[in-house]
């Protein structure tokens, strides 16, 4: 069985993006087979997994428009068992374009990915930071979702607005999404204040917040301008230590 799992969080530069590419680099190269999707504008998970944008003449632009297929949008990556669906600045103009549709046009990930993703163990969508038409497309495709939260001031702002974003979704298009996790990222170890806040998190989401932490890491936000994963990168970082371990995490969570 395909497990989906979206990424996301509405609010940007929590690690949504350095969450999607890395978790499932760290599931290729344990052999399992895995697709990612890039429903972000800016397309950072796209170019970070080394993806050319000069090379991409199909994305998930494509897909939405009602254009093509996924699977015409799909491209290997550098890492074997991980493709790629790319995303593209375009984009950003989805809700104006598609707001004569009426009808549809929640679903159109979800009726593009139902075609192709019985191949795939995992299928990762990066999500933009806001919660319009492509977030909603991302969380009519998913079974979960997978929340970053920064180790920060407000880490917890937003979540409420998150958590009825993911009720009126399961509401209106997809009766059963639920929490895959809660990821404390980008603690800084030498502050309170990371302690703090996780411990504030789990107070909240008590055991759906993953044992693994991210942690701050200068490899781990360098390796994306190589166009390569963490473990390709540095494999000895802790970044790398620690998304490997949420990838064991993930799969135990899922038997
Ligand atoms: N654990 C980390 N340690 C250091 N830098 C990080 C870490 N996680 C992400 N970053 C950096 O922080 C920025 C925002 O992360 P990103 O994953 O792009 O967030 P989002 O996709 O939620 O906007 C990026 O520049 C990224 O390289
Ligand atoms: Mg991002």
């Amino acid at each position: 069985m395909t497990k989906v799992i979206a990424i996301t969080n509405q609010k940007g530069g929590v690690g949504k993006t350095t969450t999607s590419v890395n978790l499932a680099a760290a599931l290729a190269k344990m052999k399992y087979k895995i697709l990612l999707i890039d429903m972000d504008p800016q397309a950072n998970a796209t170019q970070g997994i080394g993806i050319n944008r000069d090379y991409i003449e199909l994305s998930t632009y494509h897909v939405l428009t009602g254009e093509v297929g996924l699977e015409k949008v799909i491209q290997h990556s550098y890492i074997e068992n991980l493709d790629v669906a790319p995303g593209e600045i375009d984009l950003a103009g989805i809700d104006l374009e598609l707001a004569h549709v009426k009808q549809g046009r929640e679903v159109r990930l979800k009726q593009a990915l139902d075609k192709v993703k019985d191949y795939y163990d995992y299928v990762f969508i990066d999500c933009p930071p806001a919660l319009g038409l492509l977030n909603t497309n991302a969380l009519t495709s998913c079974d979960t979702v997978l929340i970053p939260v920064q180790c920060e001031y407000y880490a917890l702002e937003g979540l409420t607005q998150l958590l009825n974003t993911i009720k009126l979704t399961q509401n209106h298009f997809n009766k059963k999404l639920s929490i895959e996790g809660l990821l404390l990222t980008m603690l800084d170890q030498r502050t309170n204040l990371g302690l703090e806040v996780s411990q504030e998190v789990r107070k909240y989401f008590k055991e759906k917040v993953y044992k693994t932490v991210i942690p701050r890491n200068i490899k781990l936000s360098e390796a994306p301008s190589a166009g390569i994963c963490i473990f390709d990168y540095d494999s000895s970082s802790v970044g790398a230590q620690a998304y490997k371990e949420l990838a064991k995490e993930v799969l135990s969570r899922n038997g």
